[in-house]
C-alpha cells in the first residue's frame, strides 16, 4: 500500500527526500478553474496533456503502458474529460481549415495533437476516420505549409518565420507521439524529426542552458523569459519520454542522450536563480522582474520528470521547494496567484485574472511528483 506519510523518512534514509504533495481537495479545484477558465489553442492543448496526466496516467507517454494505447477505453478508464475537450475542438473547427484551430500561431494549434491522437486510437467505432484525419491534416500543415527558417526549423507564426520557446511544447511532442503511433519507416522520420525540431530551436534559442524567448521576425524577446524555458524542458522531456518507450527507442539513443543534457543543462541554469522561498522569476537571470509560480510550478514538474527518467536526483530539493511554493500559493479558491500574465509575458496576474495554462502546470507538478513518488516506493 502507498503511504504518503512514511515517504520523507524513506526518502530521507536514502538521501532523496520528498515532501508530501497536494491535497485532493484543492487539485479539483484548480482542476475546474483550468476547465472554466482555458480557450485559447494552447491552453487547450495543454489541458488535455494535464488532464491525461494527472487522471488517465496509464495512457500517457510517462506509464510505460503508453504504447501502444489500447484500442478500446472501459468504464474505468474512459479519458472522457480528455475527449470532451477533442470533441469541443473539433467541433469548433471548420471544414476549410486544416489545422485544429484557426490561428495565428503555426505551432499552438498542434499541441491539441496528441489528445486527437488518442482519441483515434481508441475509438469506439473504428469506422470514424474524423479523428485521424483531423490529426494528418494538422501534421500536414506542419510538414508541408508552415513557414520554416532556412535550417527547417518550424516557425511559430502562421504570417512569417519567427522562433519561440514555447513551440518546443507545442510541436514536437506532436510528431513524437504520431512516429510511436505510426511505427515502420514513416513513424522514424517523425520521431527522428521531433527531436531535429528541438535541436534547431535549441540552436537558435538557447545559451548556455537558458533560452530566450522569441528570436526572427518582426519583434524579438531576448529575455530568458522562465515560462518559455519550462515550456522548452517539458517539451523536450515529452519527446524524450515518447522516444524512450518506442518499438524503435534503441534507434534512437544517442537523441535520447542528447535531451538528457538539454534537459539537465537548462533545469541546472534555471534552478542557480531560484530565490530562497522556492520562486523563480518571470525573467529567470533577472531578480528585478518579478516572482512568478507558474513557470515554478512547469520546471518543477520535469524536475521530478527528469529524476524518475534517469534517477538523477541532484535538483530534488529545488523541486521540493517549489512544491511547497506552489502549494502556499493557491487560494481557498482554487486559483494559483503570483503567476505572470500569460498573455503579456511581462507583467502579472492581479488577483482578479488568473492564468489558464498554470492551473494546468499545477497538474502536471502534481502529476509528476505522484508518478516519481510512486517509482521512490517501489524502488526503494
Ligand atoms: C480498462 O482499461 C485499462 C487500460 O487498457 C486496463 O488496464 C484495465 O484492465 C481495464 N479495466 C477493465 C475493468 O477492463
Ligand atoms: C469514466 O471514468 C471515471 C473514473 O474512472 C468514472 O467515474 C466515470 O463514471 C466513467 N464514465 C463513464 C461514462 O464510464
Ligand atoms: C487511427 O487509428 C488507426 C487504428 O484504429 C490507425 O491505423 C491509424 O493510423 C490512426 N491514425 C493516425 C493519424 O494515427
Ligand atoms: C530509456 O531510458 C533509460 C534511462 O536513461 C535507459 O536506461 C534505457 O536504456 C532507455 N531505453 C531505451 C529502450 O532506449
Ligand atoms: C539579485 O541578484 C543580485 C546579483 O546576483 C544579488 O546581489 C542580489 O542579492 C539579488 N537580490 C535578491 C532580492 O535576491
Ligand atoms: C518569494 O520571494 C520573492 C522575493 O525573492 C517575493 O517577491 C515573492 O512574493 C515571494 N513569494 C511568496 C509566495 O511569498
Amino acid at each position: 500500500m502507498y503511504i504518503p506519510s512514511l515517504l520523507p523518512l524513506a526518502g530521507a534514509l536514502l538521501n532523496r527526500t520528498l515532501q508530501s504533495g497536494l491535497k485532493d481537495n484543492v487539485l479539483e479545484k484548480v482542476r475546474a478553474n483550468m476547465w472554466d477558465s482555458s480557450s485559447k489553442s494552447w491552453e487547450m492543448g495543454v489541458m488535455a496533456e494535464a488532464l491525461t496526466e494527472y487522471e488517465w496516467a496509464s495512457l500517457s507517454v510517462f506509464s510505460d503502458t503508453a504504447f501502444p494505447p489500447p484500442a478500446a477505453l472501459n468504464s474505468s478508464v474512459n479519458a472522457s474529460d480528455v475527449l470532451e475537450v477533442v470533441h469541443t475542438v473539433l467541433a469548433a473547427k471548420s471544414a476549410d481549415t486544416i489545422t485544429l484551430f484557426a490561428d495565428e500561431s503555426a505551432g499552438d494549434p498542434a499541441s491539441m495533437g496528441c489528445a486527437v491522437l488518442l482519441a483515434n486510437w481508441t475509438r469506439g467505432d473504428k469506422s470514424d476516420t474524423s479523428y485521424s484525419t483531423a490529426a494528418s491534416d494538422q501534421l500536414s500543415y506542419l510538414l508541408n505549409d508552415a513557414p520554416r527558417t532556412d535550417e527547417g526549423a518550424i516557425s511559430h507564426r502562421a504570417d512569417q518565420v519567427q522562433l519561440w520557446s514555447d513551440s518546443v511544447y507545442m510541436v514536437p511532442p506532436f510528431l513524437a507521439y504520431y512516429g510511436a503511433l505510426q511505427g515502420g519507416d514513416d513513424g522514424a522520420q517523425l520521431l527522428q524529426m521531433a527531436y531535429d525540431q528541438i535541436r534547431l530551436h535549441r540552436d537558435a534559442l538557447a545559451d548556455d542552458g537558458l533560452w530566450r524567448h522569441v528570436t526572427l521576425g518582426d519583434w524579438e524577446d531576448d529575455t530568458h523569459w522562465a515560462t518559455g524555458n519550462g515550456w522548452a524542458a517539458a517539451g523536450m522531456m515529452r519527446v524524450l519520454q515518447t522516444l524512450n518507450r518506442t518499438e524503435q527507442a534503441t534507434d534512437f539513443s544517442d537523441q535520447q542522450a542528447h535531451l538528457v543534457t538539454w534537459i539537465r543543462e537548462t533545469l541546472s541554469a534555471v534552478w542557480e536563480h531560484q530565490s530562497s522561498n522556492g520562486t523563480l522569476y518571470n525573467v529567470i537571470d533577472d531578480n528585478t522582474s518579478f516572482a512568478d509560480t507558474a513557470s515554478t510550478a512547469l520546471l518543477a514538474s520535469v524536475t521530478y520528470r527528469m529524476a524518475a527518467f534517469d534517477g538523477n536526483t541532484g535538483l530534488n530539493s529545488k523541486a521540493n521547494r517549489a512544491l511547497s511554493l506552489i502549494e502556499a500559493s493557491i487560494d481557498d479558491d482554487g486559483w494559483l496567484l503570483g503567476t505572470v500574465d500569460p498573455y503579456t509575458f511581462t507583467s502579472r496576474t492581479t488577483g482578479e485574472t488568473h492564468s489558464p495554462e498554470a492551473q494546468a502546470f499545477v497538474l502536471l507538478l502534481h502529476s509528476a511528483w505522484r508518478d516519481y513518488a510512486a517509482q521512490l516506493k517501489t524502488t526503494s
